[in-house]
């Protein structure tokens, strides 16, 4: 590989730019819901007649400082309050799909919360037709794979996580896999150790946020007891040693977010990020937009910032594109199929 010239801190090279734009990429770790950006929120709010508290788009967006994850979900609840029909949430995972396409993504792996939606009466029924269309439509129009992931919030009950799993089982085919997020800290993957245990013997796939706010143990539990596939965040493993060894042991993908934890003051700044630690000691990392519309960034940007801050290079693009395309649950023929492309793209610029 020729070496990239020095380059004043935070600038990235134009090749290096270039290429993490091209290079084919899945994103595992997106919420939709946290891609309603302010303007669709007031369409929406506007389309259904719902109030806000905010007056418009401009003291919305300033509402969005942050000091935890607490005074972020707040905020995201009440953004997805306006979304009520089949066409709102078809609208709203539309536009992801053409914001990713830009980004150069060929799979993403969409979360979706929906007690958000059904403790409000929207049915399950309109969650699951809104969104299936939407990726539906990506695959048709912008030849782009997807798969939805249901997320269970853990600020609620495991009955409530159960009975939402019964109503989700009609459209099972609809979904690939299930996930854990919400209020990390006092509500631990042992308290959904049933649920899991169904959703495991349904076939489903398995992956939970663990060590975004919450301890390294809780870590070691979404493995151990939800035996999750992947681990969502799991940056707090960077202060317990062993657990990191763990992890580069056995290659559990993680699904890092760098501008989430900025913005969330999950750490100071983007220098004082993990992630090119974790990725130099040789754990399955990859880069995610987590709420892109709350964050200031999609997924590219997410990686441009990352890689101008802690001067990574060409090769470690290409094992982090390499890293989201093994992790993701997409069918084998579409991983090689991927991977052949980003080699011959990487053959080229490294050549
Ligand atoms: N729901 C949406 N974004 C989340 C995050 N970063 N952590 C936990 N739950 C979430
Ligand atoms: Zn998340």
């Amino acid at each position: 590989m020729s070496a990239l010239p020095e380059l004043p801190d935070h600038q990235l090279d134009p090749k290096l730019s270039a290429f993490l734009k091209a290079m084919p990429k899945a994103e595992l770790h997106i919420h939709i819901e946290g891609s309603l950006e302010p303007e669709l929120i007031f369409q929406l709010a506007k389309r259904n007649g719902v109030s806000l508290a905010y007056p418009d788009v401009e003291s919305l967006k300033a509402a969005y400082a942050f000091t935890d994850l607490q005074s972020f979900l707040d905020i995201y609840y009440a953004g997805a309050s306006v979304l009520q029909t089949e066409q709102d949430f078809h609208d709203m995972a539309w536009a992801y799909f053409k914001r990713a396409k830009a980004d150069g993504i060929v799979r993403s792996e969409l979360f979706f919360d929906p007690q958000t939606h059904t403790e409000r009466g929207i049915p399950m029924a309109v969650v699951m037709a809104g969104l299936t269309s939407a990726c539906e439509r990506a695959e048709r129009e912008l030849n782009m794979s997807s798969g939805l992931i249901l997320c269970f919030l853990r600020h609620l009950s495991e009955d409530d996580a159960m009975a939402t799993l019964e109503e989700a089982l009609p459209y099972r085919d609809q979904f690939i896999g299930v996930g854990l997020d919400s209020s990390e800290v006092g509500n631990p993957p042992e308290k959904f150790a049933r649920v899991f245990a169904r959703c495991r013997e349904l076939g489903l796939h398995l992956v939970a946020h663990a060590g975004e706010e919450g301890p390294p143990a809780y870590m070691a539990s979404a493995l151990d007891v939800l035996k999750v596939e992947r681990i969502d965040h799991g940056v707090q493993s960077i202060h317990d040693p062993a657990l990191l060894q763990r992890l580069v042991q056995s290659q559990v993908p993680l699904t890092v977010c760098p501008l989430s934890n900025v913005k969330l003051c999950v750490f100071k700044d983007l220098q004082l990020h993990p992630i090119a630690r974790m990725l130099r000691a040789g754990a399955c990392v990859t880069i995610n937009s987590d709420d892109p519309a709350y964050f200031g960034g999609y997924l590219l940007e997410n990686f441009r910032q990352t890689f101008a801050v802690h001067q990574l290079n060409l090769q470690d693009a290409y094992q982090l594109a390499k890293n989201s395309l093994t992790a993701s649950f997409a069918p084998d023929h579409e991983k090689q199929r991927w991977m052949a492309e980003l080699d011959a793209l990487y053959a080229g610029y490294a050549g």
